[in-house]
């Protein structure tokens, strides 16, 4: 998705720029841009493809001055093309814009602009902001911008630039996430805190229908009323370090490898072993309206989704609570009815989804209670919860999901297990839970250590153009998780079923060339699945098991298995995950794709 570096201060802002854009590489993006203002100019260059090339421009062109704007652009209105990217310019070549986000009435906004003979040269909505901006400029760019707001419909994180008003950056946001960075030498501005983690932790969020100007001295932030606003500075808990390599080729793989501490992390400080109750400051705010519900509905997308189908089962298991999961992308357009006591959970590692940050704000028009489970601190959706729970997995870089996932359903289990136990799970049970726990992170590092058996089965099946992943009950989203994962790394064609659901339809695709994934640990629902592979195998399907340590029959049945450690069957999740992302990285890397930054994706959705 689209990415956001500014920086003004001291030092020669390009270098600054463009080492902010490669933090932000991982979002996703086609083309690449920057302006830097100095004097009475604006030195601006912009690029198809990656940094580098942008980087390899700028090489040959002269692009002074301490202060300026860069942009990562991720296509919805025109395609990647150099007119296309970012930032966009008014007529006169006086004001640069760079902008996340869509505005929605640009189709208006441009046929008026038009008919006033402004020429546009991009087909970008972003390229209004500029000729607004410009035309509302009389010596102050942020009354220009602030009065281009009051035009605009849709969304935008946005910065401007302009050539006669040296050493000033105003930035503004609505609906798209903008962060401040307070520096020792200067000020900056991102779309994530990523790109400017390198030079000060010190960082100020702005919210929604916010301006700020930033200069060399200081920063000022103001609402779209030109009320001033004081806010401030918090801490970014995690390293620099920490969104680099460290060794491994990929992040994808960094991460999956890191999903042992992930997990600590996710439990640390949280667990009382003697009661059989987690601590969870976090919700401390709405605890008595919490333990009486009766009703959650947990909204999200894509692997944070499949995250919530699983919490469904763990919340079966454990609480009295009815839970319902819901594709947040769905819910938000839903007619929304549920009972006066209901709280809606947030999933999101970003914090920045769209569709789930619209679907809680219609949740609570609806008076819903409001929790988020999220990693990125002071993210929008955190900000947009009354309470919850912060996931403190460090930036998760590999466009595709992995260690949050297992972080999620750690904390929704400990969220079960907080409500259930103030229901009527047992203490009994309660200690179970927290020892299962306690126990994954080493289970994990366990299957980890199998990355090589793991690997020489995507050898085996890499060129397989269809896989099927069948699972029952906790089994079934990770099925789900597991085909998403690999479509959206490898490519490959992959299905994710209930399987009970097989011979209702997909048992007609079973053939040699189609490898199922089972996701048979040692559960209630082993013999239902032993059976469905035995459906598979006589119609002549490859089959690869994930199945419990130990499992002799298993062996008799499958072509191939993965082990997994026993645990107790709501924890099964969390270890058999762990085998489908290998699998999915494996594969990938044979078929030679980018998997940190898979084709059309983004980390993080910002836009519908
Ligand atoms: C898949 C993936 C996406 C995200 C989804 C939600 O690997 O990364 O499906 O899970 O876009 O993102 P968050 O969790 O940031 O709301």
């Amino acid at each position: 998705m689209c990415g956001i570096v500014c920086y003004v201060g001291k030092e020669e802002a390009k270098p600054v720029l463009l080492g902010g854009l490669k933090h932000l590489e991982y979002r996703g993006y086609d083309s690449a841009g920057l302006a830097v203002q100095h004097e009475d100019d604006v030195d601006y260059c912009r690029s198809v493809g990656r940094i580098v090339d942008l980087e390899r421009k700028t090489d040959s062109m002269v692009i002074k001055g301490t202060c300026g704007i860069a942009h990562t652009r991720w296509a919805t209105h025109g395609e990647p093309s150099e007119e296309n990217a970012h930032p966009h310019r008014d007529q006169d070549e006086n004001v640069y814009v760079i902008h996340n986000g869509i505005i929605e009435n640009h189709d208006f906004l441009k046929k008026k602009l038009g008919k006033a003979g402004i020429v546009f040269r991009s087909q970008t909505d972003t390229e209004v902001l500029a000729h607004l901006i410009a035309s509302h400029f009389d010596g102050d760019l942020n009354e220009a911008v602030r009065k281009t707001m009051s035009q605009i419909e849709g969304t935008f994180g946005l910065a401007v630039i302009h050539r006669h008003v040296p050493g000033q950056i105003v930035v503004a946001r609505r609906g798209s996430p903008l962060v401040i960075g307070v520096g020792e030498d200067g000020y900056f501005a991102a779309s994530d805190v990523s790109a400017m983690v390198r030079y000060t932790k010190k960082v100020v969020h702005l919210n929604d229908n916010e301006l700020a100007i930033l200069s060399r001295d200081g920063y000022s932030i103001s609402t779209a009323q030109a009320q001033s606003v004081e806010r401030a500075t918090e801490t970014v808990e995690w390293e620099p370090e920490d969104a680099e390599l460290a060794g491994f080729p990929h992040f994808m793989l960094k991460e999956i490898f890191e999903q042992p501490e992930t997990l600590r992390n996710a439990m640390r400080g949280r667990l009382e072993i003697g009661e059989g109750v987690p601590k969870l400051g976090g919700i401390v705010p709405v605890w008595e309206r919490l333990k009486e519900c009766r009703h959650l509905v947990v909204v999200a997308c894509g692997t944070s989704y499949y995250a919530g189908c699983a919490g469904m089962y763990i919340f079966e298991k454990l609480t009295e609570v009815d839970v319902q999961v819901e594709l947040a992308s769905e819910f938000r357009y839903r007619k929304l009815n549920f009972p006066p006591d209901t709280f809606i959970i947030a999933l999101s590692q970003s914090g920045e989804t769209a569709d789930t940050l619209a679907a809680i704000k219609e949740a609570k028009r609806k008076g819903a209670g409001l929790l988020g489970i999220v990693n990125v601190v002071g993210s929008s959706i955190a900000r947009a919860t009354e309470a919850g729970i912060y996931n403190h997995a460090g930036p998760e870089i590999g466009v595709a999901s992995t260690k949050i996932f297992v972080s999620q359903l750690a904390i929704l289990t400990l969220l079960a297990l907080l409500i259930g136990r103030h229901q009527n799970l047992s203490l009994t049970d309660g200690v179970g839970a927290i020892k299962g726990l306690l126990a994954l992170p080493d289970q994990v590092q366990k299957i980890l250590s199998q990355d090589n058996h793991i690997r020489a089965i995507a050898e085996k099946y890499y060129r397989c153009n269809n896989w099927l992943f069948l699972g029952r009950k906790y089994g079934y989203p990770i099925a789900m998780e597991g085909a998403l994962k690999l479509k959206e790394v490898s490519y490959i064609h992959a299905e994710g079923y209930a399987a009970g659901e097989m011979k209702h339809g997909p048992i007609a695709l079973i053939c040699p060339e189609m490898p199922t994934v089972a996701i048979i640990p040692q559960d209630a629902m082993y013999e239902k699945m032993a059976s469905n592979i035995q459906e598979i195998k006589s119609r002549k399907g490859p089959v690869i098991a994930i199945a419990t340590e130990g499992d002799h029959q298993i062996k008799e049945l499958a072509d191939d298995v993965i082990e997994i450690p026993a645990t107790l069957d709501y924890l099964n999740p969390i270890l058999s995950v762990i085998p489908c992302q290998l699998l999915a990285y494996h594969c990938a890397r044979l078929l030679n794709r980018d998997v940190d930054k898979p084709r059309n994706l983004a980390k993080s959705v910002t836009v519908e």
